[in-house]
């Protein structure tokens, strides 16, 4: 589990953002940092330092992120926003281009304070990580206390992923690496582990003896507007389940670790993706679904969407949602299928984790459903057991599930910090437990890359389903041949 002790001299940390005026830098690293900055999470000397080919001054890098940022973030606390103002900096770099004066800055820059940490956060396409690692090496700047965060896509497939852990290795060792899943940072995967580890109850039932089978879903509303260059070449399987939801199954699915240390938690995460049974050739037309959504109402069907490039035969063929029947091949899990779902446009926003027990093995009562344990990662972030009870009445006993539930927001006063902020912290603070490991992130790909085979072999399109539903008809066939359904179709 994560810690994020309080900054100390010792993680007084330089953050250096590759890409740092771009979106995401813009909409999750900067707010995150603004929230982490004003709950004392960052060093009073922590330097933002975006590099970008802009051009940009100090000034005009802090009047945008005053003009961009200002109203995404509550500011309550004016002095804290200017202060946090004050922290950053740009510096124009020319990644894979002649022009190096930018490192020489740079260089001048952290060399103004040798001791500290140095953080290069690659916000920024996975092409360009192979390339910076080297020019910021070249430009000398990569001391023993540097770490380099990667966001994701780690590639493409399993090959593009090894080369580029390649190119990044052949600078950084593996401890210095720092991938990032942002949904390891949200409250509630956190949760789970104290739910699983913590507590004694759960132990003796999470297994094929108690449990029918997982769901995890990942529902979004929105489209895909302006992101066709990315997603066309992404698709759901690569942007959500090769990473999102397959974190989210191997911490549900992995044995108790022997400590609350970075390689325990790691080692047996991977154990799980290692234990993934393949699902390749004819099996991936029965075990795989893929949709892509289409105008309904005032939503545009994908192709419709405004994007930065016009749709091309690639845009045709792209799977805005994706259902997977998965299965764990060990002791434990044998015979219980992991269902992953995740789409766009979908009729509500919710990422959950249901875990649906097997039901009483003989019923007395008419009417029994069984019990039901859901891990709400949003939109509300909570847990919910689903037990039977009777309702309230003389005659007839009449059975109703009824939710025991625990509401973070309303259990703990304290804010729930954004996924990036927690993240960020640990980064800052060296810590990897939350993040991703060479082998999982390759296991993940060989998992994921004969389903990716398959589909372009095949000429099957993905089927169509209409902006603000669940899904394509595949989706729920995919549970009702053996009498399952999705999580919603029963509340
Ligand atoms: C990102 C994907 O990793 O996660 C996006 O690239 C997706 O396509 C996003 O919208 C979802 O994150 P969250 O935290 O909103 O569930």
């Amino acid at each position: 589990m994560s810690t994020t002790p309080t900054p100390s001299p010792a993680h007084l940390a330089d953050l250096v953002v590759f890409g740092g005026t771009g979106d995401l830098s813009m909409r999750k690293l900067l707010p995150a940092l603004y929230h982490s900055d004003r709950d004392g999470r960052l060093a009073p000397e922590t330097r933002v330092i975006a590099l970008s080919r802009g051009g940009l001054t100090d000034a005009d890098f802090r009047g945008k992120v005053d003009a961009e940022v200002r109203d995404s973030v509550p500011i309550d606390d004016l002095a804290v926003w200017e202060r946090f103002l004050g922290r950053l900096h740009h510096v124009s770099v020319d990644v894979g281009g002649e022009n190096r004066s930018g490192w020489g800055t740079l260089a001048g820059m952290l060399a103004e304070y040798e001791q500290r940490d140095r953080v290069f956060y690659l916000a920024s396409p996975p092409r360009t990580f192979g390339p910076f690692c080297r020019e910021v090496h070249e430009a000398g700047l990569v001391t023993p206390r540097s770490r380099v965060v990667l966001e994701k896509p780690l590639g493409q497939d399993l090959s593009s992923a090894r080369r580029i852990n390649d190119e990044v290795g052949a600078i950084f060792d593996e401890r210095q690496i720092f991938r990032i899943d942002h949904y390891l940072g949200k409250e509630t995967v956190q949760n789970l582990l104290v739910l699983r580890f913590a507590n004694a109850f759960l132990e003796p039932i999470w297994n094929s003896l108690w449990i029918d089978h997982v769901q995890i879903t990942a529902a979004e509303t929105v489209g895909t507007p302006g992101r066709r260059g990315y997603y066309d070449h992404a698709g759901a399987l690569r942007d959500m389940v090769q990473n999102h939801l397959l974190q989210l199954l191997t911490l549900t699915a992995m044995e108790p670790p022997a400590r609350n240390d970075r390689e325990a938690i790691r080692d047996e995460k991977v154990k799980v993706l290692q234990a993934l049974r393949p699902i390749t050739g004819g099996e991936v037309d029965r075990f795989t679904v893929r949709g892509q959504y289409t105008g309904a109402g005032d939503m545009p069907g994908y192709l419709d969407e405004p994007g930065s490039t016009p749709p091309t035969e690639a845009s045709g063929r792209v799977e805005t949602f994706t259902a997977i029947r998965a299965e764990v091949k060990n002791w434990r899990w044998a015979g219980v299928p992991f269902y992953l779902r995740t789409g766009k446009r979908m009729p509500y926003r919710r990422s959950e984790i249901v875990v649906q027990f097997k039901d009483v093995p003989h019923s007395i009562f008419p009417g029994g459903a069984p019990n039901r344990l859901v891990l709400r990662l949003q939109p509300e972030e909570g847990i919910e057991l689903h037990i039977m009870a009777k309702e309230p009445g003389a005659g007839e006993v009449t059975l109703k599930p009824v939710p025991m539930s625990l509401s973070f927001g309303k259990t703990f006063t304290a804010r729930v910090p954004e996924a990036y902020e927690r993240l960020l912290t640990d980064v800052l603070a060296g810590n990897p437990t939350l993040f991703m490991r060479r082998d999982e992130v390759e296991a993940a790909w060989r998992w994921i890359d004969p389903i990716l085979d398959a589909w372009k072999a095949g000429d099957a399109l993905p089927e169509p389903y209409p902006a603000g539903t669940t899904g394509p008809a595949g989706a729920h066939e995919l549970l009702g041949r053996s009498g399952r359904a999705w999580h919603e179709e029963e509340l």
